[in-house]
């Protein structure tokens, strides 16, 4: 009976390389391992670089959509002082997928969410330094080139925070390196779902209701998206009814002209039906822990001292992005009610006038100014 299983798990997973590589094949992935069974893939806009002090920005995608969605980044990214480096996050192939007893945890409370994300920081901190050993990338510099920027957005933003909240997992040496190389942590589009806040009642939520999960990924595409008219985004008012949570505008919306086959580099369906409707469905109380850990406890954050955090959200994105950063705004003041935390990090909102939650897709040199300006912030 084992036997037949393992046969069967087999025949399975060989198929699931084949589709794995078919639907990837569009883009050239690179690959680095951070433990005997977990391999990352990555794209690269690579070394040749205009600048000795170029930065290197870690982007982690959210939801549904894998790496691929970078791609128009990586041939400007020199021109910006950029190298661009895109990996794709486990469940999102060529990337090893998640084991069975890795998601276990995810069903065991509180305590299995923060071990589950304790396992992810950890993977994404050893991702970067084994990053920074095999290529001779510069170091930081106090004027904040050089370096490594991580790069969080959307469901990504859960991973980096998962980064920031568990630096005391590594080593005294692979700390020394991190501490060397990774001075920011930009937060881009980060939804109030990855900070443990909940949904305003103006948000109409109706979508991740969707039973058919086909329909629900082409309707979270579909509002992922559009363009979001706001009368104002100013987070001193923090008027929900300045800002449109719901209806964008009748803007053809970025990847609308893409044919399936083109759409499908860029997105997975079976990482948004599977793993990943676990953590959009996770509660907060993991998730502000996680939140406290990342940035309100001075004790972990002089592990990690010299990583500031950047909220980043572009001027035409989801109402509901934009609600997020303000809340995360006032937290940052003051973060004890919410967190029952401290001010622990250097941490700082900015925004674009323009941009869609796909900013770095229409107007991907536009997408690096601003990540430079909120680096600079
Ligand atoms: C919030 O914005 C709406 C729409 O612009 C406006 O009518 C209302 O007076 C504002 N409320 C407050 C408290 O400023």
């Amino acid at each position: 009976m084992a036997r037949l299983a393992l046969v069967v798990l087999l025949f399975f997973s060989s198929i699931y390389s084949v589709l794995a590589q078919s639907v990837t094949a569009g883009l050239s992935w690179n690959y680095l391992s951070t433990s005997n069974s977990v391999k990352f893939a990555y794209l690269d806009s690579g070394s040749r670089q205009k600048s000795s002090t170029y930065t290197t920005l870690v982007f982690v995608h959210g939801d549904g959509f894998n790496a691929g969605v970078y791609t128009n980044l990586l041939p400007i990214a020199s021109d910006y002082g950029f190298r661009i480096v895109a990996l794709n996050r486990r469940d999102y192939p060529p990337t090893t997928a998640l084991s069975a007893a890795e998601l276990a945890p995810l069903s065991q409370g509180v305590a299995g969410e923060l071990a589950f994300f304790r396992e992810r920081g950890k993977e994404l901190g050893l991702f970067l330094d084994a990053f920074i050993q095999k290529n001779n990338i510069p170091a930081a510099r106090s004027d904040r080139t050089g370096g490594i920027v991580l790069v969080g957005w959307s469901l990504g933003c859960m991973f980096t925070h998962a980064f920031l909240a568990n630096p005391d997992v590594f080593t005294s040496t692979i700390l020394a390196r991190l501490n060397k190389y990774v001075h920011t942590v930009v937060q881009h589009d980060a939804g109030p779902a990855q900070m443990g806040f909940s949904n305003p009642p103006e948000y109409d939520i109706s979508l991740w209701l969707e039973p058919d999960l086909k329909k629900r990924f082409s309707l979270f595409r579909d509002w992922a998206t559009g363009y979001y008219r706001h009368q104002n985004a100013n987070p001193v008012t923090g008027n929900t009814s300045t800002i449109e949570f719901n209806t964008p505008t009748s803007q053809p919306h970025t990847l609308s002209k893409l044919s399936p086959q083109q759409l499908s580099l860029l997105t997975d369906f079976n990482a948004f039906a599977g793993s990943e409707t676990t953590l959009v469905f996770m509660g907060p109380d993991s998730l502000k822990e996680i939140m406290r850990r990342a940035l309100f406890d001075p004790a972990l954050a002089s592990v990690l001292p010299n990583t500031r955090v950047r909220y980043y959200h572009g001027g035409t994105t989801p109402g509901i992005l934009v609600y997020a950063t303000w809340l995360l705004e006032d937290c940052a003041a003051d973060p004890f009610p919410v967190y029952g935390g401290k001010k622990a990090r250097d941490v700082q909102v900015t925004r674009s006038p323009s941009g869609n939650h796909f900013i770095f897709y229409d107007q991907p040199g536009t997408a690096l100014e601003e990540f430079r300006r909120a680096i600079n912030a």
